[in-house]
């Protein structure tokens, strides 16, 4: 099966293999060993000197880390949406009790650094803005250093979800002065689910410090103590870290530069591809993901349809649209371990699964 959601993406063979490994203490000197070579790894992805917490837990973990370490009930924050997961971030808030004051950009759109900056000065108590980089929903990536821009020029703090584009499509944590930032590795990682990464600085440290939210297996200080001793507080997916450390052997290898031009060259192809297809982009021309591309169906297709006979006659495995969008939208992954093979077998695929509904 050529799998092109964005996420769980394929793993390498060596990768999988690595996960096979007979397990060891994760109190012991290999995993001390091993954690220090993948958080070593994993920073220099991020492009940062901060904190790093590697959670055993999926995206939403990370979320969950970043909200229930920063933000205390009652307190009005800023969420930015543009799709499916700023809406998840707008929930963690709410089911917190946090005072979230959305700014909502149509589907499809980026987030607006100006309409950003123009809504922080008219809150100023809310010192906390949560924002999407990359809306794997939309298929949009959003202008991060510009929004890193207005939001750290009013000077609040900023937490970023880079899931779907950190290692991918490059993020740079110190130079754009980003406070916490989240990672998935089942994302460009070519890892399987089950791993997050989240990025914290001297700021955030403050922040923990004084927030109130209860919080006990995502608490950030617990990681950091326990990172000190090459260790995690509570039993790591250990199989996960053996696929973590083989796999950014393999980014080392290839290179950062050569990662990103690869994501962008798929993502060029894919789009270009669909289009040749006669298939309309959802994302606003300019703002559109290297990792997942977003197409519209076709007038009288139907999306399930569709997946299934890509699936079932032709070995392409698709992702439906999410939330209100799940009839009108398909997307096509193409991060993590992607070959050109697997872009032009996916784009073939799509191509056959069109004729195949005109006929019927
Ligand atoms: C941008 C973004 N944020 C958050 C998540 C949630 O991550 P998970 O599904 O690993 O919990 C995803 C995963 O699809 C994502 O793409």
């Amino acid at each position: 099966m050529n799998l092109r959601i964005p996420g769980p993406t394929p793993v390498p063979a060596e990768v999988a293999q690595a996960g096979a490994a007979e397990m060891i203490d994760h109190r012991g000197p290999e995993f001390a060993a091993m954690m220090e070579r993948v958080t070593t790894g994993v920073k220099e992805v991020f492009q940062t000197k901060n904190d790093l917490a590697i959670l055993s837990a999926s995206g939403s973990g990370a979320m969950e880390a970043a909200v229930v370490n920063h933000i205390s009930p009652g307190e009005e924050v800023i969420v930015v949406t543009v799709g499916e997961f700023g809406k998840r971030f707008l929930e963690l808030t709410e089911v917190y009790g946090a005072k979230p004051v959305e700014i909502a950009f149509d589907a499809g759109e980026p987030a607006d650094p100006n309409k950003i900056e123009e809504v922080i000065k008219a809150h100023p108590n809310a010192q906390t803005v949560l924002v999407t980089h990359n809306e794997t929903s939309t298929g949009v990536t959003n202008p991060l250093q510009q929004i890193a821009q207005a939001v750290k020029g009013q000077n609040r703090f900023l937490i970023v979800d880079a899931i779907s584009s950190l290692s991918s499509i490059p993020v740079k944590v110190d130079e754009w002065n980003l406070d916490v930032v989240l990672s998935g590795s089942q994302k460009g990682w070519m890892v399987a689910p089950g791993l997050a990464f989240v990025s914290f600085n001297e700021a955030s440290l403050e922040r923990q410090a004084k927030t109130t939210t209860p919080r006990f297996y995502l608490d950030l200080r617990r990681a950091k103590a326990s990172a000190e001793r090459g260790q995690t507080p509570w039993t790591p997916a250990v199989s996960l870290f053996f696929q973590m450390d083989k796999s950014l052997e393999l980014i080392k290898a290839e290179g950062m530069d050569n990662v990103y031009a690869r994501h962008h060259r798929h993502g060029e192809r894919v789009r270009s591809g669909l289009q040749n297809l006669g298939l309309t982009l959802f994302a606003r021309e300019g703002f559109r993901s290297d990792t997942v591309t977003a197409v519209l169906v076709p007038d009288g297709v139907d999306v399930a349809n569709l997946r299934k006979i890509a699936r079932s006659e032709f070995g392409l495995v698709l992702a439906g649209g999410q939330g209100p969008l799940a009839s009108k939208l398909f997307r096509f992954g193409h991060l993590g371990y992607c070959t050109d093979e697997a872009v032009e077998e996916g784009l073939d695929a799509v191509a056959k699964t069109l004729e195949q509904l005109k006929r019927s």
